[in-house]
């Protein structure tokens, strides 16, 4: 049982990982790169910004812009702009240095570039961003956001997300995204170190939300809500 265990996770570490690997040109692999201190335009593009425009650049428009044919619309200093200055649900990258966002533009210009520093995304700032990507769309994450799109569609009330990590632990949370309650998709495909970004940085939100919030709105939602 231990063994089948053991080799699930790491299959599942595998499949998650995997994919960074193949797309790294010249053979190299991304711990080999990770030793000698310097990042390529590559390696940041599959840690920063594929959650939102796909490994492969292809996006899911229209949300996420496909970043193929990027070069054509933009020049590089519109590029590194935009990378600073972030735009609607496009975040800002002005914590990472300069040399790396010059590496990133390289890299949707078509070079191998490679920047000598190598910063990884806080938790906070990688669960901002995977909750963008993955439930921006039917969760406010604080009251005063926007209608969400697919609640305005479904005509639902998917809770508005600041404030769930005071009655929710963790494991539960994890749970929840696993099982996907109601109309809610099952997030299962996000491993644990994800899940547990999400949860960290709604965590940073709870100030914004009243006593209240989410119980109160779990009253709305007509024939869900059976799954704790
Ligand atoms: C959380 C999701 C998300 C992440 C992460 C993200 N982006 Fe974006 N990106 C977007 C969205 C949404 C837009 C469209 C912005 C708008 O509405 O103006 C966009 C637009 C862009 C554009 C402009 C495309 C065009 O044709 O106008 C570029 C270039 C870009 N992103 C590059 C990047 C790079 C490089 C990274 C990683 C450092 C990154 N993005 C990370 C969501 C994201
Ligand atoms: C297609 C719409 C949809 C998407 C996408 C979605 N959710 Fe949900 N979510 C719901 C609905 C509807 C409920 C309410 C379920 C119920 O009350 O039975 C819910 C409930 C929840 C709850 C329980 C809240 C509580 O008060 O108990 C959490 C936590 C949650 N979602 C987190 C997420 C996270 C994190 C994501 C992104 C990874 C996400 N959801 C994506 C629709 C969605």
């Amino acid at each position: 049982m231990k063994t089948l265990l053991i080799a699930f996770v790491a299959g599942t570490l595998m499949l998650v990982f995997g994919f960074t690997k193949y797309n790294l040109p010249g053979g190299k692999s991304l711990s080999q790169q990770d030793t000698s201190g310097s990042i390529t335009g590559t390696a940041l593009f599959q840690k920063n910004c594929a959650v939102c425009h796909g490994a492969d650049l292809s996006g899911s428009p229209p949300a996420f812009p496909s970043l193929k044919e990027v070069k054509t619309r933009m020049t590089r200093t519109q590029i590194a702009d935009l990378l600073k200055t972030g735009r609607n649900n496009m975040p800002s990258f002005s914590y990472l240095a300069d040399a790396e966002r010059q590496a990133l533009v390289g890299f949707l210009y078509g070079e191998n570039t490679e920047s000598q520093v190598q910063t990884q995304l806080t938790p906070e700032e990688q669960g901002r961003n995977l909750f963008v990507a993955n439930c921006a769309r039917c969760h406010k994450a604080k009251p005063g956001d926007p209608l969400p799109p697919d609640q305005r569609r479904m005509g639902m009330r998917p809770p508005v997300l600041a404030g769930v990590t005071r009655y929710l632990d963790i494991p539960r949370f994890e749970t929840i995204l696993n099982i996907g309650p109601c109309y809610m998709p099952s997030f299962s495909f996000l491993n644990q170190q994800k899940k547990s970004s999400i949860y960290f940085w709604l965590k940073t939100l709870e100030k914004d939300a009243p006593r209240y919030n989410g119980m109160m709105q779990r009253r709305g939602n007509m024939g869900c809500g059976g799954y704790r």
